[in-house]
């Protein structure tokens, strides 16, 4: 059985990764996919009730504790996300370890310091990021809800993504229709799943 992909969806606040997310778990199923949907932070454990305290402002948290504590909520999931993508499911993933080097690197941590705690952490196949300018954001429901929703920030976070971002990234412009930015990850999703299970076939 062909392993199950690493679908992974990036990108600065409220540019549209959690219904984007939310569209393709429903899709594949639909298509008859195996396929799991998974969130970072999991705010549903014990170390991400922390993140969520520290993200809403009620609890100050060193940055380099609080980095740490994203990344360990990352590596709290390994083996069960390694498990389901074993046993040929897909995951969908939204935001992984570019979000937490992105946020910590722009609130000014060392570039590779903040890389190291993700070192070994299963990688994506294929990941899409959702570029969304900063004063589009400003504009949609909820910014500035949670701390790190400020235009000087996420600003940065954006340069620090687009540093990060690698060949195999699929840019997708956040200021398109929702229905229209379904169909091309989906397009692009499918086509790596046959990909991933023609390699599965020659492994064999
Ligand atoms: P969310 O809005 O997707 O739930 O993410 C909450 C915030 O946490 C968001 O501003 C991005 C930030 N974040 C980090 O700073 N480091 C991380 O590792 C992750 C996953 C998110
Ligand atoms: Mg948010």
């Amino acid at each position: 059985m062909a392993r199950g992909r690493f679908i992974l969806l990036e990108g600065c606040d409220r540019a549209g990764k959690s219904t984007q997310c939310a569209m393709l778990v429903a899709a594949l199923k639909e298509k008859g996919h195996s396929v799991e949907l998974c969130k970072f932070p999991d705010r549903t454990t014990t170390i991400g009730q922390m993140i969520h305290a520290y993200l809403t402002n009620a609890k100050e948290l060193d940055d380099r504790a609080i980095h740490l504590l994203f990344s360990a909520n990352r590596w709290e999931a390994m083996q069960s996300m390694k498990r389901k993508l074993k046993g040929g499911t897909h995951l969908v993933v939204d935001r992984y370890a570019y979000s937490g080097v992105a946020f910590s690197t722009a609130k000014g941590l060392d570039l590779t310091w903040c890389k190291n705690p993700d070192k070994g952490l299963v990688r994506p196949d294929l990941t899409f990021f959702l570029d969304l300018p900063t004063t589009e954001a400003e504009k949609r429901g909820g910014f500035g809800e949670e701390r790190y929703e400020n235009r000087e920030l996420q600003e940065r976070v954006r340069e620090v993504f687009l540093q990060l971002k690698g060949k195999e990234w699929v840019m997708i412009d956040a200021r398109e229709t929702v229905q229209s930015m379904h169909h091309r990850i989906l397009k692009e999703a499918e086509e790596n799943i046959r990909v991933g299970e023609l390699d599965g076939r020659f492994a064999e």
